[in-house]
């Protein structure tokens, strides 16, 4: 991307306001005043720019790309496969979607159309291609925005036979599928690929394999829209990045898959501020950063977030004073390079037209919102020079799209909650707490590099995850797993002969039976005193994995049930390295003892003060300087002591108070 400084901007449909050209023309001033130096365009424009079939209107857009080019304003072009014009399903019903129950979708809405229709294919590309044509090479454009927040599934007779191809081209013989997906289980062995349908609630949804399967099918027909969208943008000769904008905790489609296919990672973040405890709310948006970070470990953007109160939501609060400027440096905190709203200018009707936008219905700049993002666009600006910079982890967490849809699906041991989530955000806040920069990685990913890996709920293993995990403690690591893991191979069968699979030796034991545990049960870990303290007990709920130690230590024991005295934590050596073995579903206290003795040990922790609860601290770095930033998400002022550092201040109080939403930045020379 060519610009420099951040980027502040986000989605502007003026589509929408073409016959008020008063109106054009000011928010072009309103977006100078509040720093806004680019937009999203295109989003949702297809029946604007393409009103009839093959009659393509681009003057107004070229106009308004000329126009915000002239005052300095750059643009991400979207291609506007997303929601399509009335013409498109009226003329070919084939591009409309059909559900799991096989009832076909009506013209409506948006997301609503199925990915391998060759018709809706040929319609996008056209259209793609032709404003690659006009404005791929106009300095105005940043880069392409795909789509947008690409999900669902269309189960129609063309996805059908897409489906049967790629499971032919998976398992070559039926036989092999049948053997995959264990189909003898309730005789429904398949004879022949014809035979097999995409999973059904009316049908057949008890063979995991074949539900996994269709996820990934779904995943890789989605990915493969992506590059053909991609394609037409190359034909029509522009090479600028591209990006697609995720979604917060989409379970829909595994991420990870089109790494290949994007330039830049962005993802649309509409936290709800202000229902829960503001640091609650923080951790869960900081570990979505962090995610979106990882999937190409460079700066990514913000896509989307809302200037205020968003209007889907079952409760549309107003965020408070000051939440808008931490949580949009908060982004930037993560690694982001760009803050950007939904929407610079509210929509007059529809379903959206009391969705927080930068100009409201009112139109003027004395807003508390307007004031609001202009003063984030001037923080913006006093830290521009850390756009580009990277984030470096040397610890990072093993999070598996496609092992947590096996895991959700897998029926037992506890189909009333799994609590992976609450387990994932322990670690990651005995990590953050630290101070520490943290990699959410899936199990494609290599694990070298990294000081400290921890795996909670691995339960299913592939890409050879059991030899880069065997390799990466053989070498030195230090890899914590936990309970359920290893437990299913790639095709959802389950591992025969001890689990953790291909691990028990590294791990020094063996997984013989799990607990489930009745949500008002408990027991409790107690400290052997070779690891924590003597003193120390830690609560579990939920998992109490009962396993047999070969040559592992343990750290911890069970103090109640027919298990007691059991170890319900371990440590064993092997080769060079270490793996710690968790038994149990502890309390959060646990994984922040856990992670601070370990990363100690492992001498990551470089930030010079405590941090207490509530104040957010991450580092970014470019070929000079690192620069720290210090956010604080809770009511107490926070004051920052760096005497006698090398840390020079570059946002913030100098008495080094940092209130309530505020966030401070220093930087050092490397
Ligand atoms: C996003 C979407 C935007 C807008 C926004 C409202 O999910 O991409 O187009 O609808 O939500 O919050």
């Amino acid at each position: 991307m060519r610009q420099r400084g951040f980027i502040y901007g986000g989605d502007y449909n003026p589509e929408q306001w073409l016959d008020t050209p008063e109106i054009l023309k000011k928010d072009i001033e309103y977006m100078k005043a509040a720093h806004i130096n680019e937009v999203t365009l295109g989003v949702f424009s297809w029946s604007v720019l393409e009103p009839q079939e093959g009659v393509y209107h681009f003057e107004w857009l070229k106009q308004l790309i000329d126009n915000l080019w002239k005052n300095g304003i750059s643009v991400m072009l979207s291609t506007p496969s997303a929601a399509r014009p009335k013409w498109l399903s009226d003329a070919y019903p084939e591009v409309l979607r059909v559900n799991e129950d096989r009832t076909k979708n009506l013209f409506g809405g948006r997301h609503n159309h199925c990915y391998t229709s060759p018709i809706y294919r040929e319609a996008i590309y056209k259209i793609d291609r032709k404003l690659s044509e006009e404005f791929g090479n106009h300095p105005a454009i940043l880069n392409w925005h795909i789509s947008n927040e690409l999900g669902g599934e269309c189960h129609c007779p063309l996805c059908q036979a897409a489906f049967k191809k790629w499971l032919k081209e998976k398992y070559q013989t039926i036989d092999a599928l049948n053997k995959a997906w264990n189909t003898t289980f309730w005789s429904h062995t398949y004879l022949s690929f014809d035979q097999v349908e995409s999973p059904s609630t009316k049908g057949e949804k008890m063979l995991h394999g074949l539900n996994l399967d269709w996820e990934r099918f779904v995943t890789d027909q989605t990915a493969d829209f992506v590059s053909w969208e991609k394609k037409a943008i190359e034909d029509g000769g522009s090479k600028l990045p591209v990006t697609i904008n995720m979604m917060y905790d989409f379970r829909g489609l595994n991420y990870h898959k089109f790494k290949d296919i994007i330039d830049i990672a962005s993802w649309d973040n509409y936290p709800t501020w202000h229902k829960e405890a503001e640091e609650k709310t923080a951790l869960d948006v900081a570990f979505q950063h962090d995610f979106i970070r990882s999937l190409l470990k460079k700066p990514f953007l913000l896509m989307e977030s809302s200037p205020t109160a968003t209007n889907w939501q079952s409760v549309s609060k107003l965020r408070r004073p000051g939440i808008l400027s931490v949580s949009s440096l908060q982004a930037i905190a993560h690694g982001a390079d760009s803050v950007q709203y939904f929407q610079i200018r509210q929509s007059r009707g529809a379903s959206e037209k009391f969705h927080g936008a930068v100009i409201d219905h009112y139109g003027g700049m004395d807003t508390r919102v307007f004031k609001e993002v202009t003063a984030v666009g001037s923080e913006l600006i006093k830290l521009s020079e850390i756009a580009g910079s990277e984030t470096k982890a040397r610890v990072a967490i093993l999070h598996d799209c496609e092992s947590r849809w096996a895991m959700e699906d897998s029926q037992g041991p506890r189909n009333k909650g799994l609590h992976y989530e609450d387990t994932l955000k322990k670690v990651y806040h005995g990590l953050r707490r630290l101070g520490l920069n943290v990699d959410i990685l899936d199990m494609e990913e290599e694990l070298d590099g990294y000081d400290l890996v921890f795996a909670p709920m691995l339960y299913l293993f592939r890409s050879q995850i059991e030899t880069k995990i065997r390799n990466y403690v053989a070498e030195g690591g230090t890899f914590v797993m936990t309970y359920w893991s290893g437990i299913v191979n790639e095709t959802d069968l389950c591992h025969l002969g001890g689990t953790p699979h291909d691990l028990m030796d590294v791990f020094g034991l063996r997984s013989t039976e799990l607990d489930a545990l009745y949500d008002k049960d408990e027991n409790s870990g107690k400290s052997t005193g070779v690891f924590f303290s003597e003193d120390k007990t830690y609560t579990c709920k939920y998992f109490c994995d009962l396993i047999k130690t070969s040559t592992a230590k343990p750290l911890l024991t069970y103090e109640s049930d027919f298990y007691k005295g059991l170890p319900a934590m371990t440590v064993n050596t092997y080769e060079k390295g270490t793996a710690y073995y968790i038994c149990a579903d502890f309390e959060g206290c646990f994984y922040d003892d856990l992670c601070e003795k370990l990363a100690k040990e492992k001498n990551l922790i470089h930030i010079p003060f405590a941090i207490p609860e509530g104040i957010s601290v991450n580092t970014r770095e470019n070929d000079t300087k690192v620069f720290l930033f210090i956010q604080n998400f809770r009511e107490e002022a926070f004051v920052v002591t760096m005497h006698g550092t090398k840390w020079k201040l570059l946002m913030g109080a100098e008495t080094g108070i940092v209130s309530q939403y505020e966030t401070a930045v220093y930087w050092m020379e490397k």
